[in-house]
């Protein structure tokens, strides 16, 4: 059955919301379970649709798999049922390329199903292919499967990615960790994740330096050790309910999250006239200095950037701004399809290749709207936050693959928000 979201706008968000672990970082964590005979351990993993999507992909490869509490999960691969990760499963979504690297890298070989997921450009695979082959695999696409072969195992060598790609920097990592000899990965992606990705398969063993830069050398290693793992705050769920503050005018203190793993946003949110204060060490207090939101330009690129998952909720903001900002998205193309919904919320948006122009309007109105991808749909969230009336969001799955109980934490904020099915 469908879901849907009703929101009744208008209500200044207060209070705490706390922050889940990072999506993009629990994905990778569990697939390195496949690096290892022993067990590993995630603590701080957000129970999420796409998590129970990988953890599916996992278990079906022979992965045992145990929820310890809520938010703390055991898997151990000590014997492989299978290295095909079938078509049903990729399709929901595509960050189950990372299973390629770590079967070619311990088990010698893989057939995974090309992906699907968020329909936001090309986003190919052609990276993560190029950099196993570079250390040594075969590789051929048959029947929408990427096969991989390495029976003589992979070998170190030098990778220079020629744009900055985040799972593609992780799944060089994962084939890489076991192969024979050093690899070096060129202009590797800097995002916080990927840094405590290295941190965690090195607490498995693994000989990783220089992540947190753009050159990342790792000394392959015979085999992996088990371990205990904390998942760090989510900064896409923390930089959302920022902008749900500020565009509410209301005052939330976030808590359990990372202020310097944002700071390029929430610079952009200073200069904006939002306050984001430091509140001890893990907290950030956020609400409007002012009355009014000032217009800034953003545009968006790979860590230490503008993140590409806040722009479209970033786009909401600047919609009720006092003047005009652009959007630049420089990431993927064709993510803009959250524009035309917000424009029938009253919104004025215009499209010109890569560059929204948003000129700011008084007051966004209720509608149905439809949620496309995961940070589209969330933005039609925070747009019903804020707007005149009734909203409805259609097809509300999407969220469900990125954030926790959004409702729950909303609705504990101040929020006038249900979900109902059609
Ligand atoms: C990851 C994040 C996603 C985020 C994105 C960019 C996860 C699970 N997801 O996605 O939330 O929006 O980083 O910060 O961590 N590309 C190619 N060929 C490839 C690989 C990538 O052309 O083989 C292109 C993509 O089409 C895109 C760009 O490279 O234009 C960057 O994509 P990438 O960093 O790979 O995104 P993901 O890792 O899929």
């Amino acid at each position: 059955m469908l879901q849907s979201m009703r929101i009744i706008g208008g209500k200044p968000l207060n209070g705490e919301i706390t922050i889940s672990g990072a999506k993009n970082l629990a994905l990778p964590a569990l697939v390195a379970a496949l690096l290892s005979d022993s067990e590993i351990i995630l603590r701080n993993v957000p129970k999420l649709a796409d998590i129970n999507s990988l953890l599916g992909l996992l278990e079906f490869l022979g992965c045992d798999i145990n929820y310890l509490d809520d938010h703390s999960i055991s898997l151990k691969t000590d014997k492989i049922k299978s290295t095909e990760a079938p078509y049903d499963f990729v399709r929901k979504m595509r960050a189950s390329i990372l299973v390629l690297g770590p079967l070619v890298s311990r088990f010698k070989k893989a057939s995974v199903s090309l992906p699907g997921g968020c329909a936001i450009g090309a986003r190919g695979v052609d990276l993560h292919i190029k950099a196993l082959e570079l250390m040594g695999a075969q590789i051929s696409i048959e029947n929408g499967y990427i096969k991989a072969q390495a029976e003589k195992g992979l070998f170190g060598c030098d990778i220079t990615f020629p744009i900055v790609t985040v799972t593609g920097t992780e799944n060089a990592l994962m084939a890489a960790v076991l192969a024979k000899g050093t690899t070096r990965v060129t202009n590797a992606a800097m995002e916080p994740e990927v840094i405590a990705f290295c941190n965690l398969l090195n607490k498995m063993g693994a000989k990783i330096a220089g992540h947190g830069t753009p050159i990342i050398t790792i000394e392959g290693v015979e085999s992996l050790r088990g371990t205990k793992f904390e998942i760090i705050p989510d900064r896409i769920e923390t930089g959302t309910y920022a902008i749900a503050a500020a565009l509410t005018n209301g005052k939330l203190l976030l808590k359990n999250c990372v202020y310097d793993d944002l700071f390029t946003f929430f610079e952009a949110l200073q200069s904006a006239g939002i306050a984001c204060e430091k509140d001890g060490l893990n907290n950030v207090l956020v609400y409007r200095k002012e009355g009014e939101i000032r217009p800034v330009d953003i545009q968006t690129a790979p860590y230490p950037g503008f993140p590409t998952d806040l722009q479209a909720q970033y786009s909401v903001l600047m919609s009720i701004c006092s003047g005009t900002a652009t959007v630049t998205e420089n990431i993927f193309e064709n993510r803009f399809m959250h524009v035309p919904e917000l424009n029938r919320m009253g919104a004025n948006i215009a499209i010109h290749g890569k560059t929204v122009v948003i000129t700011a309007v008084k007051k966004l109105f209720g509608a149905q709207v439809m949620a496309t991808d995961l940070r589209a749909s969330v933005s039609l969230i925070l747009a019903g936050l804020v707007a005149d009336g009734e909203t409805v969001v259609n097809r509300i799955y999407h969220l469900d693959r990125g954030y926790e109980n959004i409702d729950k934490k909303l609705t504990e904020c101040g929020a006038n928000i249900e979900r109902f099915s059609v």
